[in-house]
């Protein structure tokens, strides 16, 4: 979604602004800009498209001396949600000797439109953002100085968004407030300016002393200080930073042809680090989570719900699957989107999972405030026997989900710039498993009846410190498949140039290898723009299978698991209809093999007799995730920032 950079010190303005700006590429957009104050004048710059529009027309317009003279500016990259893309809606946005850039939504708009109107203002664009400028002009022009007209605009309109603004009046001061859209700042060591952001990136390239600003908190950055303000009561305070971890090196591609392709093979470094995190308490007991928050609570639930959006979804499904096969905790797995507008049914003792990358996605964080909001509704009496618990799951600290959860619990991917998850799936994968074991080896025993599926009960997992041992030889495993050249790359790429013009896929799969055929179909439709479905392969014949003929592909996801023959069966009616099956399986699996027109063999280490079949998601997921990135490839799309996504969407 919409990114915001603000500069005021003795940097070149313009850089600082487009290089922030390029850090929040990843984040999607349209269209983007710059305001410079240049002595008490604001100068834009705006182009549709990419960012490099915006740096042409700076270096084609201003003269080197001009630019000298520069000492503050604001910058924005627009995900166009009111107004097309185009010049006049891209930000900043100047009204009179005010500028704004805005990320969010002013639901209200219409109402302050009229008013601009009346009051003889002509809107220059069709956005919501604009307006907040005449509101902010029209208090200054009442008297108010800067930081009191944008505190009072503020309180003004209603939706989630954050604004920084600068205005003629205070040349050199920038001002941003937050509610609900994301907000940080930072102080330059010796001197080096302020630098405000929607998020730490464009930052830690500066510092690594990061402030993250709260909603309903705001920030001036004057006189080479920071002055942190509540907008509702105008009250200041002072505020401590949180050290980032990860280092500016880790937002460049380092060699690789794409973000995506790097992150990739970052995931087997994302789970170590993400294992560590938890494990640095917890010496060599499997599965400890000790010293993470919300465990209490997870052992006594009566249930876990699980709540998140696009691949988080899926991660959250797989989470499902092993936590209730190992705890015997139910596990709920919802849409955010859809369970903040149905009424849900809640148990007393439930914890509510927010399972977020970003930390920011709107509708896991609303589910997340609303179910603050009802628990506080509760009469006193009534709480000891209400216990709901939030618990997030979120990669970014500092961000709105981790602080607003009852507690939170961390992966450790890094920054992940390609908008597509990978790294940070896998992570969050890594999370889930570690809770799976850790209810697994903690949880008192549970009155509930399993039905002896098919499947899974005639599974054995062994004892929980062996399941463990092997978890822990995943990172590498995957390390070994990723090395250059390896045959189960050559098979992955092979099989997909073969497959590029097909019409469409169905990626298909039983048990774990659920949740992973609808992540693979989710990455082909996100950066191949391919029609891409994923299914639960005893559910093709109920309707899918009516698509089905030569020019469409099966993906057929079958590790040796106890669903193996099952999804077997499924593979021969597909091939019955004429459509291509490509199979991904173990590489001893030659009756698999034989029945696929395209084959991918995964690997297994020399002692694979070990190797617990609940970890395989871990290895087919690589295999998807670089099988969809070869085709997009192929196709020539923009892998790293794939057209009209975004990757932390802030808006419902
Ligand atoms: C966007 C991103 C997806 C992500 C989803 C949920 O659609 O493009 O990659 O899975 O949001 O994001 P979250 O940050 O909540 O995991």
């Amino acid at each position: 979604m919409c990114g915001i950079v603000g500069y005021s010190g003795p940097k070149s303005v313009e850089e600082v602004l487009i290089r922030g700006l390029k850090r929040l590429e990843y984040r999607g957009y349209d269209s983007s800009g710059i305001a410079l104050m240049q002595n008490q004048e604001i100068v834009l710059f705006k182009a549709e498209g990419k960012l490099e529009n915006v740096e042409k027309l700076v270096k084609a317009s201003s003269p080197e001396s001009r630019l000298n003279s520069v000492r503050s500016g604001i910058g924005h990259t627009r995900w166009a949600t009111h107004g097309k893309p185009s010049v006049q809606n891209a930000h900043p946005h100047q009204t009179g000797h005010v500028v704004i850039v805005h990320n969010g939504i002013i639901e209200n708009y219409l109402e302050i439109r009229e008013q601009m109107i009346a009051d003889g203002f002509t809107p220059k664009s069709e956005t919501d953002s604009e307006l907040f400028g005449f509101l902010v002009l029209k208090e200054m022009n009442r008297g108010l100085r800067l930081r009191p007209a944008v505190s009072e605009s503020f309180r003004q309109v209603r939706g989630a968004c954050s604004v920084v603004v600068m205005s003629e009046k205070e040349p050199g001061t920038l001002i941003g407030v937050r509610n609900g859209s994301p907000l940080a700042v930072a102080k330059i060591e010796n001197n080096g300016g302020m630098i405000i952001a929607s998020d730490a990136q464009p930052i830690v390239d500066y510092t690594k002393e990061v402030y993250f600003i709260e909603s309903g908190d705001g920030v001036e950055l004057s006189g080479g200080e920071l002055t942190f303000f509540d907008w509702r009561t105008n009250r200041e305070f002072q505020k401590t930073p949180t050290k980032i971890e990860w280092s500016s090196d880790q937002l460049d591609k380092q060699g690789f042809d794409h973000f995506m392709l790097k992150e990739i093979h970052e995931q087997p470094t994302a789970m170590v680090d993400t294992i560590n995190s938890i494990r640095d308490k917890a010496g060599d007991l499997p599965f400890a989570l000790i010293g993470q928050p919300g465990l209490k609570e997870l052992q006594a639930a009566d249930e876990i719900i699980i709540i998140a959006c696009g691949s988080s979804y899926y991660a959250g499904l797989l989470g499902k699957y092993w936590i209730e096969r190992y705890s015997k905790i139910p596990v709920q797995v919802e849409l955010a989107s859809e369970f903040r507008y149905r009424s849900p049914l809640i148990r007393p003792k439930t914890v509510v999972i927010g399972l977020s990358q970003s930390g920011e996605t709107a509708d896991t964080l609303a589910v997340i405030r609303d179910l603050k909001a009802f628990k506080a509704t509760q009469p006193s009496n009534q709480s000891s026997l209400f216990n709901l618990i939030t618990i997030g799951i979120t990669n970014v600290r500092g961000s709105s989900i981790s602080r607003e959860a009852d507690a939170c619990l961390f992966t450790c991917a890094g920054p992940e710039i390609g908008v597509a998850a990978t790294k940070s799936f896998c992570s969050q994968l890594t999370v889930l498993f570690m809770i799976a074991g850790f209810l697994a080896r903690n949880s008192e025993t549970r009155k509930l009846m399993v039905l002896s599926g098919q499947g899974v009960e005639r599974e054995n997992t062994g004892a929980i410190e062996q399941v463990f041992q092997e978890f822990l030889k995943v990172p590498h495993l995957m390390k070994r498949f990723l090395e250059p050249d390896s045959l189960w790359l050559r098979a992955i790429e092979g099989a997909a140039d073969a497959l590029l013009l097909s019409k469409g896929f169905f990626f298909i799969g039983r048990g774990y290898s659920y949740p992973i055929a609808m992540e693979g179909a989710l990455k082909l439709k996100e950066i191949a723009y391919v029609h891409a479905e994923g299914y639960a392969a005893g559910e093709l014949k109920h309707g899918p299978i009516a698509m089905l003929d030569k020019d469409m592909t099966v993906v057929v996801l079958a590790p040796q698991d106890s669903w193996r023959e099952k999804t077997v069966s499924n593979l021969e009616e597909v091939k019955a209809r004429g459509a291509k099956v490509l199979g991904i399986g173990l590489e001893n699996d030659d009756r698999l093999k034989s029945l696929c027109d395209y084959w991918i063999p995964i690997p297994l280490p020399a002692t694979s007799g070990d190797f617990h079949s609940l970890l395989y998601p871990f290895l087919l997921l690589p295999t998807i995730q670089l099988f969809s990135y070869r085709i997009a490839l192929k196709k020539g799309t923009d892998v790293d920032k794939p057209r009209n996504l975004a990757k932390s969407v802030t808006v419902e």
